[in-house]
């Protein structure tokens, strides 16, 4: 094994929780135990974190909530750093090397902390135009939306509806469904609009000020990244695609009838759930630094300021990413 010259501490800071509740219940310590490295596994000096739902749903008690199993938990799947222990001499990731990736959805680890050990397959080098804030705010939410149009199947010239086009997920989404030629069809609230279209949306819908189907042409896809948790959003999404069409129900929770009523419409139904997978990345990587595909950070805390970073990504109109700087 490999690893930097400096010596490492053997506990570091992290935010942890002592029980799910809601975000105060998030507090700073710095005994964590600075996790070990096993197998494939390359240990991280983490300098930025970025939010995601399943973080605050998971510390709610929702989420992934069930599969964590010891208190106090780590919590955190984003993550942007340096190497400082590669798995072994040949590795591509040697100490030294900034990369970016993101920790399989929670169990007992997190990201919001100075260190983490996370499978080689999971991480890959950061882009070179991204500060580490920008770039822990991409993995877990553009390899998501990457997933979603694959699991679509989206191709060039089709019509395609995103919902929440202006979030962590959806911003990506609408940039990447551009990219490979779609018609995108974005919903979002009036102070969004401009911003939709500049990640290349060809339409916009203000989903507060109408009702989303109203007047709209007929769609191939739905890239659903609300779900019925508002206005029945999913449901009245199979009213427009086209008969064959397809639905990606990403948000799973809110919708259990999903896949009976996809049916029910002649409609292909799928959820997508992601995994983080260093070849995605790479290619997203690639359309970072080419200036294609951009990361929009709507605002970074300081690690000690997560309470509140978990609070305004919860109000739900987060515009881009919500990063957290690590000291
Ligand atoms: N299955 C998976 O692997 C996976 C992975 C990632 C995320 N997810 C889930 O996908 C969902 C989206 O994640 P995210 O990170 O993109 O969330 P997010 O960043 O919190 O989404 C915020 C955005 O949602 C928009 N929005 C809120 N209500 C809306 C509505 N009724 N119609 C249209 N837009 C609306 C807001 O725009 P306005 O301010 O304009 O309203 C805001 O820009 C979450 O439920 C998350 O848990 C699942």
């Amino acid at each position: 094994m490999t690893s930097a010259d400096s010596p490492r501490p053997h506990t570091m800071l992290a935010a942890v929780y002592d029980t799910p509740g809601p975000a105060q219940n998030l507090r700073l310590t710095d005994e964590v135990s600075v996790p070990f490295a096993l197998s494939d596994e390359v240990l991280v000096r983490v300098h930025a974190s970025a939010l995601n739902p399943i973080d605050t749903k998971t510390r709610a008690g929702r989420g992934v909530a069930s599969g964590i199993v010891r208190y106090p938990a780590l919590i955190g799947s984003d993550f942007a750093g340096v190497v400082v222990r590669a798995p072994y001499e040949a590795h591509p990731l040697q100490p030294g090397t900034e990369v970016y990736g993101m920790l399989p959805v929670p169990r007992v680890s997190g990201s919001y902390a100075q260190y983490v050990a996370a499978p080689s397959l999971s991480i890959a080098p950061k882009p070179d135009n991204l500060s580490f804030t920008e770039a822990a705010a991409v993995p877990l939410a553009a390899m998501t939306a990457w997933g979603a149009l694959d699991a679509a199947e989206i191709e060039s010239g089709q019509r395609v509806l995103i919902h929440a086009g202006a979030g962590g997920v959806g911003h990506f989404a609408v940039q990447l469904a551009a990219l490979r030629g779609a018609h995108v069809i974005a919903t979002g609230s009036a102070h969004n609009l401009d911003f939709l279209r500049e990640l290349g949306a060809a339409e916009v819908i203000d989903y507060t000020a109408r009702n989303f189907e109203d007047g709209l042409a007929p769609v191939d896809a739905v890239i659903d990244l609300i779900g019925n948790v508002h206005a029945n959003t999913g449901s009245r999404s199979l009213g427009v695609i086209v008969e064959g069409g397809v639905i990606v129900n990403v948000p799973s929770g809110s919708w259990p009838e999903f896949a009976a009523e996809a049916e029910a419409a002649g409609v292909r139904g799928t959820h997508y759930k992601v995994s983080p997978d260093a070849r995605v990345l790479e290619q997203i990587t690639a359309l970072i630094e080419s200036d294609q595909l951009r990361v929009v950070l709507a605002d970074t805390y300081p690690l000690e300021r997560i309470v509140e970073a978990h609070e305004a990504l919860e109000a739900g109109h987060t515009r881009g990413k919500i990063a957290i700087s690590i000291p």
